[in-house]
């Protein structure tokens, strides 16, 4: 059976580049695979996190999810935490995945910064984790942006060599979904680097709960280069910013970044960045408006939450006695 399995970080405002690049493409998919959506607050506290500020990021991510359209009666939203078989299973993992296979993840080296001695332990083992929430479950594939890309190969190795050091077929090699043009959101104030939460500059993001002229000032604000728009994407070497911009475009209005060179090819950037705040004004507001109005529904959000954490539980429970089984824990 295939089963997909993703998470989103409940650590500030999720941005366009959470949306585009994940959530709506689960969206998508929830039509043709069973689904689990996990807020990981396990992953969250690899860095500090103020306490009431986890619990209301999140509530607010779950309320994200829904109002993106995620059916959480056909499918799961939940929270890592509360499913302890992520945290035992990536015990297990820690044992299975080597210190060599960690060192060559970038993300740690990224988020570590300089004082890398001075990173939890955690953050280290990060993706052994991420590789526990997916094969918890047994999931199959695995929709993401592009920058979880080098973690889920790593998931990969480890359900391999556990299968291979135990002689058993028990774990799936899971395939990630990485979707076209918004799999890699850049930052609006600079076209190489990723739109991210931790960006200290707001005006680097757009946030799903920013209102119209947030988003307006921020597209306007956007940095470009002093050439016209290009007339095709082969020329967008060189043009980080201007590939950025059209590629939010193509993702908003769900066509072809070559429709949109095609359409403001030649033109200046002033123009197309108004029509481009339009569209994603207009996009986002349906769902910004449910995300308000769940947001002040809070009792409804947690039910959600508490029915999905029951129904993971249930798959998780016997995928982890059978892995108990495996690797020889007596089970009195
Ligand atoms: P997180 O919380 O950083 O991001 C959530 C999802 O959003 C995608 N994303 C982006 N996509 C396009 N452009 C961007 N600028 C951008 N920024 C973020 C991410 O690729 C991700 O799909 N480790 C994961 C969460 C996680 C997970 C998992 C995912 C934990 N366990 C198991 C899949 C399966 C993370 O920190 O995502």
């Amino acid at each position: 059976m295939e089963r997909i399995f993703s998470g989103v970080q409940p650590t500030g405002n999720l941005h366009l580049g959470n949306y585009l690049g994940a959530i709506r493409n689960w969206v998508r998919l929830q039509n043709e695979y069973e689904c689990l959506f996990c807020v990981v607050d396990l992953h969250a506290v690899t860095v500090w996190q103020d306490p009431e500020e986890l619990k209301a990021s999140t509530r607010a991510v779950a309320a994200a999810m829904l109002a993106a359209g995620i059916d959480a009666k056909r499918h799961i939203i939940f929270n890592q935490s509360q499913v302890p078989g992520h945290a035992e299973l990536a015990w297990l993992f820690n044992c299975v995945a080597r210190l060599g296979w960690l060192n060559r993840m970038t993300q740690f080296k990224e988020k570590a910064g300089k004082n890398k001695e001075n990173a939890s332990v955690g953050l280290y083992a990060y993706p052994n984790l991420m590789a526990a929430d997916i094969l918890l479950y047994k999931g199959t594939h695995v929709p993401v942006g592009e920058d979880q890309k080098q973690h889920l190969e790593l998931a990969r190795d480890i359900a391999q060599k556990f299968n291979n050091d135990f002689g058993v077929d028990f774990f799936p090699v899971v395939e990630p979904l990485i979707f076209g043009a918004a799999a890699r959101v850049m930052s609006l104030r600079d076209g190489s680097s990723k739109m991210s939460k931790s960006d200290p500059s707001d005006l680097s993001r757009i946030n799903m709960t920013d209102d119209a002229d947030a988003i307006a000032k921020k597209i306007r604000k956007a940095k470009t280069d002093p050439d016209d728009l290009p007339a095709a994407p082969d020329q967008f070497d060189g043009r980080p910013e201007a590939a950025n911009l059209m590629g939010i475009y193509a993702a908003l209005a769900d066509i072809d970044i070559a429709e949109v060179c095609n359409k403001f090819g030649g033109q200046q950037f002033s123009a197309f960045k108004q029509e481009l705040a339009d569209l994603a004004v207009e996009t986002l507001a349906p769902m910004q408006d449910e995300l308000r109005r769940l947001m002040g529904d809070e009792t409804h959000v947690d039910t959600v939450i508490a029915d999905g954490v029951q129904r993971a539980r249930a798959i998780a429970e016997p995928v982890l006695a059978e892995v108990h089984d495996i690797v020889g824990f007596l089970r009195p």
